[in-house]
C-alpha cells in the first residue's frame, strides 16, 4: 500500500457545485481503483491524503497533478504504508467553516472539530498533517479561540 499527502491552491474560488463535481469524480473513480483518503478544502487550498495500490496511486497522481483546477502542489509524503488511515472512505470530503456557502455536499467542519471527524484508523503522522493544515487555513481569530479555550 502506498500513501501520498499534498496541499495545493485552487485556481478559482471553489463554488459548492465545483466542489461537488470533484468529490463525485473522486468517489466514483477511487472506489473502482481501490483508492481511499480524505480531501479538505478551505481558504482556496486543498489538502489530500490518497492511499491504495502503488500502481493505482501512480496513475491517479498523474491525473490529479495535471488537473487545471489547482496548482502549486506541495507534496508532504509519498511512501509505502502498512495500514490505510481511511479504509472506509473512497474520499472523505470536508471544508473549513466560513469558506463557502452552505449548499454543498461537503460537510463543514471547524478547527476544533476536524479531529473528531477522523476515523480511528488515522495514523499519528496523518493526524498531525491534517491538524496542521487546518491551523494554517483557519482565520487568525479562530486559531486564537482554540488556544484560549
Ligand atoms: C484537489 C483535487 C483532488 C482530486 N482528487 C481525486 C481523487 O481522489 N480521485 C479521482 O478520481 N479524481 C480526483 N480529482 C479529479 C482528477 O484530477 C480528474 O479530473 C478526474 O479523476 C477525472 O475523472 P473522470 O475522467 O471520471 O471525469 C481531484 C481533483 C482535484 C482538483
Amino acid at each position: 500500500m502506498r500513501q501520498i499527502i499534498y496541499a495545493s491552491s485552487a485556481v478559482d474560488e471553489m463554488t459548492p457545485e465545483k466542489l461537488d463535481i470533484i468529490s463525485q469524480q473522486a468517489k466514483r473513480n477511487n472506489s473502482i481503483n481501490n483508492l481511499t483518503g480524505i480531501l479538505i478544502y478551505g481558504d482556496q487550498m486543498f489538502f489530500q491524503v490518497l492511499e491504495g495500490p502503488p500502481e493505482k496511486i501512480t496513475e491517479m497522481k498523474d491525473l490529479i497533478w495535471s488537473d487545471e483546477r489547482h496548482n502549486g502542489i506541495s507534496e508532504f509524503k509519498d511512501s509505502l504504508i502498512h495500514e490505510r488511515s481511511f479504509p472506509d472512505w473512497s474520499m472523505g470530503c470536508y471544508r473549513l467553516k466560513t469558506t463557502v456557502t452552505n449548499d454543498s455536499q461537503w460537510p463543514i467542519v471547524d478547527l476544533n472539530s476536524i479531529t473528531d471527524h477522523l476515523p480511528p484508523t488515522t495514523t499519528p503522522d496523518v493526524r498531525v498533517l491534517v491538524e496542521t493544515f487546518f491551523q494554517i487555513i483557519s482565520p487568525r481569530n479562530l486559531r486564537h479561540e482554540k488556544q484560549s479555550g
